[in-house]
């Protein structure tokens, strides 16, 4: 299983990557956008050298037909080195590019998907992962947890390396469904992700352990 953080806010990268266990980092234009106007390739190497050769970035490409979608590839790997994904929308288009480039070994997560069909087509491409659109689904009445569960399904009969990156969440029942149904990877905002440690109940639990433990020791300590 892996967790990776949905942003491109370097603090946020730099907190979530002390405190939670993350495989990696991924992010789309709207994303960049809450960034502000930055220099893109610039930004995405300060991404690189936080997150080291490790973890993967998976960063998406902006042109739609598929001969700038590789150019645009080939510029993102020149750049950015080893361990990046290409993120790539699963449209006609973007399946030419998917083949091209898996073809030459190219590693691609292949994006905007809300469908079983994108999903397996993408697979025989040779996507390495497929990023499954949580919530946007749910909020046009496709059924995410089962499109996750038939795709899961595939990739364990096929035996292929490539995985489920379920993505666009705005709750955690969403991360937690996307697990459980199969999803091997997940891709979370930091501010979604701390929602799942900063519950009152949690907070209130902790504070009372330390409230009884002062009531017989005195103290809130194990320490001299
Ligand atoms: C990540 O890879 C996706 O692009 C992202 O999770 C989409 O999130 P959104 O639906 O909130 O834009």
């Amino acid at each position: 299983m892996e967790l990776m953080l949905d942003t491109a806010n370097l603090e946020e990268i730099k907190k979530g990557l002390e405190i939670y266990p993350i495989n990696g980092v991924t992010s789309n234009p709207s994303i960049i956008k809450a960034e502000g106007k930055i220099d893109f390739f610039n930004h995405m190497h300060q991404i690189r050298s936080l997150i080291g050769e490790e973890r993967s970035l998976h960063v998406q490409v902006v042109a739609h037909d598929a001969e700038h979608i590789i150019a645009e590839a080939e510029r993102i790997l020149k750049i950015l080195g080893s361990n990046t994904f290409i993120k790539i929308p699963v449209t006609e288009e973007g399946l030419k590019a998917i083949k091209i480039l898996a073809s030459r070994q190219v590693n691609i997560t292949a994006t905007a998907i809300y469908t079983t069909m994108q999903g397996i087509l993408a697979m025989l491409a040779g996507a390495r992962y497929l990023a499954v659109y949580y919530n946007r689904m749910l909020n046009i009445d496709i059924d995410a947890a089962k499109v996750i569960r038939e795709l899961s399904s595939l990739l364990w009969a096929n035996s292929t390396n490539c995985q489920i990156l379920a993505a666009s969440f705005k709750n955690l029942s969403e991360i937690t469904t996307s697990y459980a149904n199969g999803a091997s990877c997940c891709t979370v905002p930091y501010a979604l992700l701390q929602t799942g440690l900063h519950m009152p109940s949690i907070t209130k639990a902790v504070h009372d352990f330390s409230e009884n433990w002062e009531k017989i020791y005195g103290n809130r300590t194990l320490l001299d």
